[in-house]
């Protein structure tokens, strides 16, 4: 045991370190943080608050939460230095490749943060990169079509700057669509900020793992972020919501969808069926079923893909009762809604998983904090089992 691993060959049945942040029932579909059920985060608070939640062990009052949205949006602007870094990036670069440089070099705009001798500088470490993941994202989403940045606009909402920085043609105009102007809907921030809720933190992840790795080396906070960016990307992990859209368009009818659920059940066949299955959520994930409700709720509110909902609700209705994924236990996760929704915010495919960066980010940062703070934590350094001859 080295304070962090237990060799598990399972790897989930251990323990790899006590945390007070996130606690899950795989077998139940539970998941609260810092002892509240997300059902309640959800529907009841917003992404801010689950962000002080998360940092501070209790939810804002009124002035708590006022300060801590004011900080953020007088933290959302990046040093001009950093923008010309997109330009060493090819237009078809995909947003988390930049996302994760970006958050790198911010490192060395904030070298101060190598070492926080009190609250305050914890404070400011984590409010900084919280509110300038969304700017970085947004810019590397721009950067990728080859136009120009939208800065942060401090009188809007974490939510709704986000939005903007994505849609709005320079000026800050909207970006006008088919029906017109796409001025940002209320309903499409609530949307989007119960998305960022649900994506905050869940405890010991693959990605969580390597933020939590990083700082066990001692390496600035901010390059732990960026290696837990990196980490997420993967289509296993967080790169699932993309693949899950682009496997719905690959179906791309009804009528095809047993033909794949058939080729999800071959041995001999590596397709697997995105958005399904997950390490530690052996029932629904919960935060899939808030998804499901939020869906139907606005498929009269947003102009919903009904096409590729209909292939969605295919999927589900045969796997849920094919044997093969009862058996294994493969529910819906959290990534095989989240793309209908956000592609009905006019949110490209390849900004799926930086949405979910946007959403991580506290929960890395708290995880990250956590480490630095408990005394009896110790460099990762997980053993293997020697099988060689
Ligand atoms: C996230 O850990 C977290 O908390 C992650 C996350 C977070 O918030 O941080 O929740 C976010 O990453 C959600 C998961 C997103 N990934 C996907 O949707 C990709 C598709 N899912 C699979 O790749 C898979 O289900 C995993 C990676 C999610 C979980 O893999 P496991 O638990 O290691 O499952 P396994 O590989 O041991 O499979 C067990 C069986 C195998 O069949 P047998 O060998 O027993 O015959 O189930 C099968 C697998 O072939 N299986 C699937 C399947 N997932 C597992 N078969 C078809 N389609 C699938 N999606």
């Amino acid at each position: 045991d080295t304070g962090m691993f237990t060799y598990d060959p399972g790897y989930t049945s251990t323990a790899s370190c006590s945390s007070t942040i996130t606690f899950i029932d795989g077998s139940k579909g539970e998941l609260r943080y810092r002892g509240i059920p997300i059902e309640t985060l959800a529907t009841e608070h917003s992404y801010l608050e689950t962000c002080y939640l998360l940092l501070n062990e209790h939810l804002p009052g009124k002035e708590e939460l006022l300060d801590f949205d004011l900080e953020l949006r007088h933290r959302a602007y990046i040093h001009e230095g950093l923008r010309t870094l997109f330009n060493a990036f090819p237009d078809n670069a995909h947003p988390m490749a930049t996302l994760s440089a970006t958050v790198t070099a911010l490192a060395s705009f904030h070298k101060e943060h190598l070492t926080l001798d009190n609250e305050a500088d914890f404070h400011t470490m984590a409010s900084r990169i919280l509110a300038k993941i969304p700017t970085i994202a947004a810019f590397s989403y721009r950067h990728s079509l080859g136009i120009p940045f939208i800065q942060p606009n401090i009188e809007l909402s974490f939510t709704e700057n986000f939005l903007t920085m994505m849609r709005a043609y320079p000026g800050g105009k909207m970006k006008l669509t088919a029906n017109g102007h796409s001025e940002i809907k209320e309903v499409e921030v609530r949307a989007l900020d119960t998305i960022f809720t649900l994506h905050a933190d869940h405890e010991q992840n693959a990605s969580t793992t390597v933020v939590r790795g990083v700082a066990s080396t001692g390496a600035h906070p901010y390059v732990a972020i960026a290696s837990g960016i990196s980490a997420l990307w993967g289509r296993a992990h967080g790169g699932a919501n993309e693949s899950v859209i682009a496997q719905l368009e690959m179906i791309g009818s009804v009528d095809r969808v047993e033909e794949f659920i058939a080729r999800a059940k071959d041995p001999n066949d590596d397709f697997r069926l995105m958005g399904f299955g997950h390490r530690v959520y052996k029932n629904f994930d919960p935060r899939a079923k808030i998804l499901k409700t939020l869906q139907d709720e606005l498929k009269e509110e947003l102009d919903l893909d009904s096409h590729l909902m209909e292939i969605a609700g295919r999927i589900e209705e045969i796997a849920l009762s094919d044997e093969y994924f009862i058996s294994r236990n493969l529910y819906p996760n959290i990534d095989f809604y989240t793309g209908i929704i956000l592609t009905a915010l006019q949110i490209p495919k390849n900004m799926f998983t930086p949405i979910f960066v946007i959403g991580r980010t506290v929960g890395w940062i708290t995880q990250w904090i956590e480490f630095k703070k408990d005394p009896t934590s110790k460099i990762a350094r997980p053993r293997q089992l020697y099988v060689g001859k």
